[in-house]
């Protein structure tokens, strides 16, 4: 079996396992980050969404063999390291903003978020309504209302 390694929340790992595994599975079960949730595990819900080298991307839809040892992986759980923090700003906005019903949905709502809003920075401009309506990330609770006043709470602290 391979070796794959690549930088993890901040520290190298390496994993041996086929090429083909989705990297979902190799977070949740081979290193124990449960922080990505499983939900439709075709690239669909969004529920697992992480940064790979600060983009948003479905884990559960690349194979581990496609990360290099440079690729940094950035799951909710390394999230406030990236702000040397200990909660970042859009997870305090969704503190505030009391988004979570079940929870589930919400971490990867919130790296969404994050990579959307810094994307957006990027560009040089504040989020709009439709910045946030190409947000697909799916929560079967509904919560949609409180996630958009959340991304905008936490956008203006970033
Ligand atoms: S579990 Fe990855 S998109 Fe649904
Ligand atoms: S809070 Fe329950 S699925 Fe989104």
């Amino acid at each position: 079996m391979p070796e794959h390694t690549f930088r993890l929340n901040g520290e190298q790992v390496t994993v041996t396992t086929a090429d083909d595994v989705r990297l979902l599975w190799v977070l949740r079960d081979l290193l124990g980050v449960h922080g990505p949730k499983y939900g439709c595990g075709i690239n669909v819900c969004k529920a697992c969404t992480s940064h790979v080298n600060g983009k948003a991307v479905n884990p559960c839809a690349i194979p581990v063999g496609e990360l290099s040892p440079t690729d940094e992986v950035t799951t909710i759980e390394g999230l406030p390291a990236t702000v040397d923090a200990e909660l970042h700003p859009m997870q305090e906005a969704w503190l505030e903003q009391d988004v979570v019903q079940c929870g589930y949905c919400q971490p990867g709502q919130i790296m969404a978020a994050v990579a959307l809003v810094r994307r957006v920075a990027a560009e040089g401009r504040e989020i709009t309504d439709s910045d946030i309506d190409g947000i697909r990330n799916i929560c079967r609770c509904g919560t949609y209302f409180r996630i958009r006043q959340a991304i905008k709470a936490g956008a203006s602290e970033m």
